[in-house]
């Protein structure tokens, strides 16, 4: 049966002043593989995605957006139409407290930056959006990747993880390669290493099992 997808995907930007803005290194190939895989299955697909340098797979219905907050806001408004809803994003777990508006001048030969916490779009997804279909979280773990990976299960009400090892150097970040291991309540798949489109068709596969 054909279901509507909501992906997030990318990093995010948070804006320093108004030249700058503090990121991280995710390239959002995994995202977008998983919303284009998802179309050309023929299910409906939502995108919502930070700054990213790819292109919008066909078929895809693209929000841009380039903050957490921006994110969450149109993760809050478009998850209730979704029955599967996979949260690639690399989003920022902080953002500047104060943003001038004007360029911050290099008056000092120390700078420090007073930061906030973002809200935690996954971790919203049951509780503040109400959202009752198949959710899947991914975890970019340098260490500990199973334990700390079903830790964001239960913190979060997801029904799987993606983990990987971004320690790791031939796989994640801007590969086109990953591999990776499903983290359930009870048990773990590990997949094989693959290219994105096809790691994403088994994590839609799985996705459609829960
Ligand atoms: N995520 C999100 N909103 C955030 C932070 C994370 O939606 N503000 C989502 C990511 O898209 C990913 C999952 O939560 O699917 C795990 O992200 P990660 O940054 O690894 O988790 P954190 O809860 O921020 O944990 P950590 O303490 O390891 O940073």
């Amino acid at each position: 049966m054909k279901k509507h997808f909501l992906v997030t995907a990318g990093p995010t930007h948070e804006p320093l002043d108004p030249v700058r803005y503090l990121t991280n290194r995710s390239s959002g190939k995994m995202g977008y593989a998983l919303a284009g895989a998802a179309a050309h299955e023929g299910h409906r697909v939502t995108l919502i995605s930070g700054p990213c340098n790819l292109d919008v797979p066909d078929g895809v219905d693209y929000l841009p957006v380039e903050t957490a907050a921006e994110m969450y806001h149109a993760v809050s408004r478009y998850i209730g139409k979704a029955q599967v809803a996979i949260f690639a994003a690399a989003v920022a777990d902080y953002r500047p407290v104060n943003v001038p508006e004007q360029k911050i001048k290099k008056t000092g030969d120390t700078l420090t930056l007073e930061l906030v916490k973002n809200p935690d779009i996954l971790g919203s997804a049951r509780e503040v959006f109400g959202f009752k279909g198949t959710l899947v979280g991914f975890a970019a773990e340098t260490e500990n990747v199973i334990s700390n990976a079903r830790g964001k299960l239960q913190r979060k009400g997801c029904d799987f993880v993606v983990a990987n090892d971004v320690s790791r150097k031939d796989i994640g970040f801007d590969s086109s390669e990953n591999e990776v291991t499903l983290v359930y309540a009870e048990h773990e798949v590990t997949l094989p290493k693959e290219d994105k489109y096809q790691l994403s068709l088994d994590i839609i596969e799985k996705a459609l099992e829960v």
